[in-house]
């Protein structure tokens, strides 16, 4: 199928160079624009390597400040690439504002009290949700794992639901934060932000 008659135009949008903002700042800022206008403005890509091998799967962010926190399985393929490789990079596409935001850093794995205030904070189907998902893991068939959440639902009924073994977090440090900021005739503005020194150093880049 050819899809190359499949092209948007962009509109010009005010600059983004003119702003002193650390790149978190900015972060905050375009996150707060994004959720007046975008559906999921949370859910992110992250790619994890494992053996030179890439993988990238989507995610939802649960909080950010100077780092970036998600949960997940630490069973499942992305945990094993992140324990092999604790480098990763998360991208964020806020399609509505033809904006995207790149991050790369490092992954520093969450204390098990984070994530047990985390995971009990979920809605009671969800904590069930993720006990009866051995993530990544073949099934025999889908129902094997609709009727694990039904066994599930009912022993733990009334009862408190047993923190799933493997369940974890991360939190990234970011190293790189690069914004981009669609454009008229393709002249997208680009501005990346890059760790050296505890400093950040500023480049403007050609789209
Ligand atoms: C919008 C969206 C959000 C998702 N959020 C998460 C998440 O926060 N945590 C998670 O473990 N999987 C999440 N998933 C599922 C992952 O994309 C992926 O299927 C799963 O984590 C297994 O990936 P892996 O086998 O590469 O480890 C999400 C999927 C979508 C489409």
């Amino acid at each position: 199928m050819n899809i190359n008659k499949t092209r948007k135009i962009y509109k010009d949008k005010k600059s983004i160079f003119s702003n002193n903002h650390s790149p978190l700042a900015l972060f905050k800022t375009w996150y707060s624009e994004a959720e007046k206008k975008v559906t999921e403005p949370n859910a992110f890509s992250l790619s994890t390597t494992y053996r030179n091998k890439p993988s990238s799967r989507m995610m939802l962010l649960k909080s950010f400040s100077n780092t970036f926190t998600f949960y997940t399985n630490n069973n499942s393929r992305k945990g094993k690439d992140i324990d092999s490789n604790k480098f990763a990079s998360i991208l964020f596409w806020w399609k509505e504002m033809q904006r995207q935001v790149r991050i790369e850093g490092y992954l520093k794995q969450l204390s098990e009290s984070t994530v047990k205030k985390y995971f009990y904070s979920r809605p009671r189907e969800s904590q069930i949700g993720a006990l009866s998902s051995n993530q990544s893991s073949s099934l025999s068939s889908y129902n094997e794992l609709v009727n694990e959440f039904n066994r599930n639902n009912i022993i733990y009924k009334n009862k408190k639901i047993p923190f799933p073994q493997n369940w974890t977090g991360f939190q990234l440090k970011p190293s790189l934060i690069e914004f981009w900021q669609g454009g008229k005739n393709r002249l997208h503005q680009r501005i990346e932000y890059k760790r050296k020194d505890k400093k950040w150093e500023i480049r403007i880049l050609a789209p």
